[in-house]
């Protein structure tokens, strides 16, 4: 049986992967770099820094930035993100996550969150959601962001649940790898062009039921 099932924030409880999109969007716009969704998949479950870098590096004439400079540039973008999240409400959960969390609690397994986001405890907050969450995995409690396992692995040491115990769900291909490297059930939420490496793959949170997930994770195990 399952222990924990570990949820990513943005993308999966709320569609926050959109305001990370515009806010990256417009930062880039004004340093002359355009990039489409395509590329913003790559950016998915991807930390700040990281996310700049890989923005950055679109446009390899623009040279090294400084320390600073890019600190700068972050935090720029991260202002453009707080402003769109302001008007965050429980309406803005996505469709089908209630119930699934709310199935989710009536088994004895457990409720972490596994985000790379340094926003996400205010955000869960906003989506009223806090209460549900037995472990919150954050990117102030990671040394090593998503693709590498550390998120995952972070909520199932805290909680003292064996890796193979546990489900990972994932709206990002870095962090469906994150899942898999830590020896973890990878549900993917998205579609199979991004996210073909999942154990098990919907293509919205609507089409995610608890009892699928549950039934797929032991045909794995069989
Ligand atoms: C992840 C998002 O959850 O958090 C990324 O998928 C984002 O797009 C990352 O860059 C970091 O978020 P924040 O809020 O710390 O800038
Ligand atoms: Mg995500």
């Amino acid at each position: 049986k399952p222990e924990l099932f570990i949820y990513d924030l943005d993308g999966i409880l709320t569609d926050t992967a959109e305001f990370h999109y515009l806010a990256w969007h417009k930062l880039a716009e004004e340093l002359g770099i355009s990039f489409d969704r395509q590329f913003n998949e790559q950016l998915k479950g991807i930390n700040r820094m990281d996310s700049l870098d890989r923005i950055l590096a679109l446009d390899p004439s623009k040279g090294q930035l400084s320390t600073d400079r890019k600190l700068e540039l972050a935090s720029q973008k991260n202002d453009y993100y707080l402003t769109l999240i302001e008007e965050i409400t429980p309406a803005h959960i996505l469709p089908g996550m209630v119930d699934f969390l709310d199935a989710n609690k009536k088994t004895n397994a457990k409720i972490a969150l596994g985000s790379a986001s340094k926003n996400a405890p205010a955000i869960l907050e906003k989506l009223g959601l806090t209460s549900y969450f037995d472990y919150i995995v954050d990117a102030a409690k990671v040394k090593k962001g998503k693709p590498d396992p550390e998120t995952f692995t972070a909520a199932a040491d805290a909680l003292g649940i064996d890796y193979s115990n546990c489900i990972g769900i994932e709206d990002a291909s870095a962090g469906v790898e994150a899942v898999n490297r830590a020896g973890m059930f990878s549900v993917g939420v998205g579609d199979s062009a991004h996210l073909s490496h999942a154990d098990y793959l919907v293509e919205d949170t609507l089409k995610l039921k608890f009892e699928d997930v549950l039934s797929q994770f032991h045909k794995k195990k069989a």
